[in-house]
């Protein structure tokens, strides 16, 4: 049913998407130039080479699920082609990461730890905070990170439920949020409204696969319709969330990536 959903809006995505050439925003005209269309460094062959070794890893992990206490197990080699972000969105983190210049970074889902890698290689004087209920997995998201020798990401353990709101607490403010925990609409506004409340201008959010599903669809359109929220860019895996407050009127783009 979802693949159905997923494939009736790529249509639709495709057929709306614009490229820099219909951009009449110069915010986003650049966002398209420096972000969307930015050049890879050489950072990211790192961890390429270190999915390309991960890839190749048959080793089973063993996942306790948070909330039913079942344990289930995948592949190493599963985690990183069917769990992490893929790398065509890893290097778009990276590169949003460094053009913002963004210092502080909250993760909500830490998997094996690439997603979070790309964003903390973006400039290892950011401070990443990635959140993960799933020990196994964190263990292997530490290795991964000293392979790459990435000191600037700490993981806090336990369920979202708990440590979102811990983790809230101990910030005024919030720079890049990457939402890729939980992928169910109740869950996913439950902590676009926690972190809501600790946004400020320069605030972005990023939420993952909002065509996930028409439940993550329907939580999209709630997010970009929130009023502190005043530009919104679509490139189908992505949504991400702008609260500028130099624009006169909310606008939303879907872009070509
Ligand atoms: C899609 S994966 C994250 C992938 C990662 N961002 C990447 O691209 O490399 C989502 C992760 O969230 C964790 N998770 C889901 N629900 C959770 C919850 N309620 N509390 C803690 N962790 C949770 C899962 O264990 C899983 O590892």
């Amino acid at each position: 049913m979802n693949e159905f959903f997923r494939f009736k809006y790529f249509l639709k995505y495709q057929w709306q998407a614009k490229t820099k050439y219909y951009l009449h925003s110069p915010f986003v005209y650049q966002f398209y130039l420096n972000v969307l269309e930015g050049k890879d460094d050489q950072q990211l062959k790192q961890i390429r080479n270190l999915r390309k070794v991960l890839a190749k890893d048959h080793t089973t992990i063993e996942i306790k699920e948070l909330g039913t206490g079942k344990t289930s197990s995948k592949q190493i080699s599963k985690l990183e082609s069917e769990v992490a972000v893929r790398e065509k969105y890893g290097a778009l983190l990276y590169r949003l990461a460094q053009y913002f210049k963004v210092s502080s970074i909250l993760e909500i889902g830490t998997s094996i730890g690439i997603s979070s890698a790309y964003q903390a290689l973006a400039n290892n004087l950011a401070k990443v905070t990635s959140l993960e209920g799933a020990p196994d997995l964190i263990m292997l998201a530490k290795k991964n990170h000293s392979a790459l020798n990435i000191n600037n990401i700490t993981i806090n353990e336990g369920n979202f439920d708990l440590i979102l709101p811990e983790y809230l607490k101990t910030q005024n403010t919030l720079g890049l949020v990457f939402f890729d925990g939980n992928h169910r609409k109740e869950a996913t506004l439950n902590y676009f409204n926690q972190c809501l409340k600790k946004a400020n201008d320069d605030s972005i959010f990023i939420f993952d696969d909002i065509y996930w599903s028409p439940e993550m669809f329907d939580a999209w359109q709630q997010i970009k319709a929130h009023p502190q929220i005043t530009l919104t860019l679509d490139i189908f895996q992505f949504g991400i969330c702008f609260f500028r407050k130099e624009k006169l009127a909310k606008e939303e783009f879907v872009l070509r990536y």
